[in-house]
């Protein structure tokens, strides 16, 4: 039997950046993983850091590629009704930007790191099962490729693998309350071999439906548009992509996109997804195991970053000191910043997306956009919200060895 302190499932932002700050703390963990690492590195999704996701990232010395290659944005664009409105969010919040960094380019960057540190992170584990988190002793079994059982022996357990994974599923009936949401829409989500038509994202609510256009490089861009919940990629042809984004973000008079090979599509469907607590007895759940945000104002990455550093400052305060008060805050101190931001990305999503059945919405839409884009009172109460909370949590150091 193996042993560690703290056993991190899932390689994802949640999982890795965890790792990284238990690293740089002293305390050991693995994180285990089951799909490999070119699947890991290659999930194409949202691509924006908030401020506080952003320093995050610095502090963790994980920023050099971010600072060299990203794209940070002082502002952002919507768009209604052929007109165009720009939204001042640097100058509306104190300084606060959007840093155009994608998640996969974050999932290498630390991936890179842990390798480098020399660090245990394991790829293709299958089967993996949770044993007595309610316990002093959980373990957690798991196969390796050579088809045998390993049994890892741990303090905690950190549930970072995702909506899809076993961590939230092992808590026994009746222990969590979830809430969820399904939205009548989906997002189909393009990356294109063309560079940017702008220099700041474009958000527009069209009649035709929500488009997006955001960007990875001054070489790729990223287009979002607003399909059926059961839209099939074989009806969306790149010309009617083309045709229907063009449409979208047209504004009256004004330039039309720039098209280029679109190398990648794929349908996201829109949900709400909450559950509480985020503890049960040394398992903790962080990021999409225990909530998902529609992709509107990209925050699913950046309240994945926010869990972990509360939770890593409470382990590292457990390890330092045996205090759990703030191992005991956790969950409810997650859950604030989580439930601020389903709130705002579910405005943000009813605010800019159509939904033909409801006439009277649509023009209740429109009443918010336009006063949206005339007060600076609304304006700012939209940016404190969309550039998110400020950082919670500190990022641990490991005492440096007595020489
Ligand atoms: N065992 C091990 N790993 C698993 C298991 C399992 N049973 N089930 C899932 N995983 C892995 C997935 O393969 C994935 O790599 O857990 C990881 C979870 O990562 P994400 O789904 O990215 O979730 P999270 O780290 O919480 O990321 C939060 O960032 O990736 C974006 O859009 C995403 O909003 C999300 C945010
Ligand atoms: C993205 O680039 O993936 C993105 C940007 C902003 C959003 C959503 C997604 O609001």
């Amino acid at each position: 039997m193996e042993r560690t302190q703290v056993a991190i499932i899932g390689a994802g932002p949640a999982g890795l950046l965890l790792g990284r700050m238990l690293e740089l703390a002293g305390v050991d963990a693995v994180i285990l993983e089951h799909r490999s690492r070119a699947h890991v590195e290659g999930r194409i999704r949202a691509g924006m850091l908030e401020h506080r996701t952003a320093r995050l990232l610095e502090e963790l010395g994980l920023d050099e590629r971010m600072r060299r290659e990203a794209f940070v944005h002082h502002g952002f664009e919507m768009r209604f009704d052929g007109t165009r409105h720009r939204i001042p969010m640097a100058e509306l919040t104190g300084g606060c930007t959007a840093v155009m960094y994608s998640q996969q380019e974050i999932v290498r960057d630390a991936i890179e790191a842990r390798a480098a540190s020399r660090l245990p992170l394991e790829f293709e584990v299958g089967e993996v099962r949770l044993d007595g988190p309610d316990t002093d002793h959980p373990k957690v079994r798991y196969r390796v490729a050579d088809g045998s059982e390993q049994v890892l022996a741990c303090d905690f357990i950190a549930g970072c693998d995702g909506f899809h994974g076993v961590s939230r599923t092992s808590i026994p009936a009746g222990v969590l309350t979830s809430y969820q949401r399904d939205y009548p829409f989906a997002w189909l989500g393009v990356l294109a071999d063309v560079a940017p038509s702008t220099f700041e994202l474009i958000y527009a609510c069209h009649e035709r439906g929500f488009a997006l256009h955001s960007m990875r490089s001054s070489e790729v861009s990223r287009f979002y548009l607003q399909v059926p919940p059961d839209a099939d990629l074989a009806d969306w042809p790149d010309d009617r992509i083309w045709a229907e984004l063009q449409l979208r973000l047209g504004t009256d008079g004004g330039a039309p996109l720039a098209e280029g090979a679109i190398t990648k599509k794929s349908v996201t469907a829109m949900r709400s997804f909450v559950v509480e607590p985020m503890r049960y007895g040394r398992l903790f759940l962080a990021g999409d195991a225990a909530h998902i945000v529609p992709p509107t104002a990209a925050k699913g990455l950046n309240l994945a970053a926010a869990d972990v550093r509360l939770l890593a400052d409470a382990l590292c305060t457990w390890y330092e000191s045996g205090d759990p008060t703030a191992l005991d805050a956790y969950s409810d101190d997650a859950l604030r910043g989580v439930w601020r931001a389903q709130q705002f990305s579910r405005s943000m999503t009813s605010l800019l997306h159509h939904d033909p059945s409801d006439p009277m919405e649509w023009r209740l839409q429109h009443a918010e956009l336009k006063h949206l884009c005339t007060s600076e009172a609304a304006m700012r109460n939209f940016c404190e919200n969309y550039v998110g909370l400020p950082a919670v949590g500190r990022v641990h150091r490991r005492e440096p060895e007595p020489t």
